[in-house]
């Protein structure tokens, strides 16, 4: 018996595509959100590709644009007509492009772009799914990022947008509880060119300096993301609401004195 419908928005390439991959796994039915057609129409095979097992209508697949009120009102009215509910929501579609040049060249609509999927878009999903998640004593996690908290230059969009999702994390803790608990992940450097239609894909390997700047002496996977996101779905994580849980092998804790 499925652990119930959780909704994972992005998730036909990259980290959604091992959120998906891991849930499944681990007996829930999933909802594949994702705006790219072909990356959904590859998703079953090569979740099956990647060891893994997908029960009889265990995996439901949709073209939705976050960003767009319209098409996740009707995905969402879709999706519970099918399935009749939702227990969990992953936000994880995002334009993960986390520099966009110089600011005063940005454009207004590159801004735009990026605040519209990457925040707008959880609100957007959210909205929709709220009377779900509140019936079925449900679970929001957002997918944010180290670069909500720390810089590089010409990063302003992605960076603004991932800091508004972690401040969207505890104002919808608040407003959401104690019927849905609400969550952030925060990934570090996680590495996803494994993780996406062959066409697109390459394979992984790190040199020595990249693997030795972070703590635990590797570059992140899908897994280490698809793990977390587990634990904060389970009733183990009942106690944890409003939190950004970030995983990042350490990379966030490192002092750095130069010269
Ligand atoms: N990979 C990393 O190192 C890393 C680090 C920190 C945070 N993140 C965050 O994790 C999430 C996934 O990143 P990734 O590296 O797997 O990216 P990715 O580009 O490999 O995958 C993103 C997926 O989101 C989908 N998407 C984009 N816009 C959409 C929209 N409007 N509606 C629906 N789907 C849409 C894309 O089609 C794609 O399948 C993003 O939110 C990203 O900001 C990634």
């Amino acid at each position: 018996m499925s652990k119930g419908t959780v909704v994972v928005t992005g998730a036909a390439r990259g980290i959604g595509f091992a959120v998906t991959a891991g849930l499944l796994e681990r007996g829930y039915t999933v909802a594949a959100f994702d705006v790219h057609a072909d990356a959904l129409e590859s998703l079953e095979p090569r979740l099956l590709r990647h060891i893994v097992t997908v029960a009889e209508g265990a995996l439901y697949v949709a073209q939705v644009d976050v960003s767009n009120e319209a098409s996740v009102k009707a995905a969402v009215a879709e999706l519970v007509e099918a399935l009749g509910g939702i227990s969990a929501l992953v936000n994880n579609a995002g334009i993960a492009n986390a520099k966009h040049g110089p600011v005063e060249d940005l454009s207004l609509e590159q801004w735009n772009r990026v605040i519209g999927t990457n925040l707008t878009g959880a609100f957007l999903m959210a909205k929709h799914c709220i009377p779900q998640l509140r019936e079925a004593r449900g679970s929001i996690i957002n997918i944010a990022s180290t670069r909500a908290l720390q810089s590089e230059p010409d990063g302003e969009p992605y960076a603004a947008s991932k800091g508004g999702l972690l401040s969207f994390t505890h104002a919808l803790a608040m407003s959401l509880g104690p019927e849905i608990r609400v969550n952030a992940i925060s990934p570090g450097w996680i590495d996803v060119r494994d993780l996406r239609p062959e066409a697109e894909a390459s394979s992984v390997e790190h040199t020595d300096l990249e693997k030795s700047q972070h703590a635990v002496g590797r570059v992140g996977s899908g897994d280490d993301i698809a793990g977390t996101v587990a634990f904060l779905l389970s009733q183990e994580a009942g106690f944890i609401t409003g939190q950004n849980i970030i995983v990042d092998g350490g990379m966030t804790r490192k002092m750095i004195y130069m010269g």
